[in-house]
């Protein structure tokens, strides 16, 4: 079961859109407090979830909803338990939101968990990443520690730990490389190249 959507506290409950304008049929895509949010109705309930499929970033709500309440995206077929948000093909987790009926409206719940939540889930999927040495969903992680406030050296630093019995066997040049690539990172300007030099500073250490 995944916890990505739990998110402690109080609810803040915003209006996303009046309940008469879903249909089964029809899912709707919203955009609240900086969220692109995905609506559906599947036997009677409303469902929330990221518009942004977790893979790369293509619309859901023009993804297929089963009987069994699984999402499937029209991309490349990665598949999602809509209630919980747990990927059922892929791999990584899909971000739902919790819903509430009122005055004739969907209200949404959008708050992100706190960052220091946000950080122990990315580097728990960090590690999932590099154990399979899946070099995209590494990066997917860099980012997501990175909108949580964290560096990619805490991620190294991590590896790092994880990996240094092997240097009893010799040092290879993935370590001395990491410092490397985190030094020309710091030269960048544009995210995706700086993603990209941390990607490649602890996916070679993998
Ligand atoms: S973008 Fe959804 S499966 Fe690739």
């Amino acid at each position: 079961m995944p916890d990505d959507s739990l998110t402690s506290g109080a609810a803040e409950w915003t209006r996303a859109v009046e309940l008469d304008r879903l249909q089964p049929s029809r899912p709707i895509a919203v955009k609240l407090r900086g969220k692109h949010v995905a609506l559906f109705v599947h036997q009677g309930q409303i469902l929330a979830c990221n518009n942004r499929c977790p893979h790369e970033g293509y619309p859901l709500v023009e993804g297929a909803l089963d009987a069994d309440c699984v999402l499937t995206c029209n991309w490349h077929n990665w598949k999602f338990d809509l209630r919980t948000g747990a990927t059922i093909y892929g791999g990584d987790n899909l971000r739902i939101y919790p819903v509430k009926i009122e005055d004739g409206a969907v209200w949404l719940d959008t708050r992100d968990p706190p960052a220091a939540e946000r950080t122990e889930r990315a580097l728990q999927h960090l590690d999932q990443a590099l154990a399979e040495y899946d070099t995209a969903r590494i990066a997917r992680e860099l980012a997501r520690l990175g909108k949580a406030g964290a560096g990619p050296e805490l991620a190294l630093r991590r590896v790092v730990h994880a990996t240094h019995a092997r240097l009893r066997d010799g040092m290879t040049h993935a370590y001395a490389a990491a410092d490397a690539w985190l030094s020309l990172r710091d030269t960048l300007a544009d995210e995706t190249q700086r993603l990209a030099c941390a990607t490649e500073a602890l996916a070679y250490i993998a």
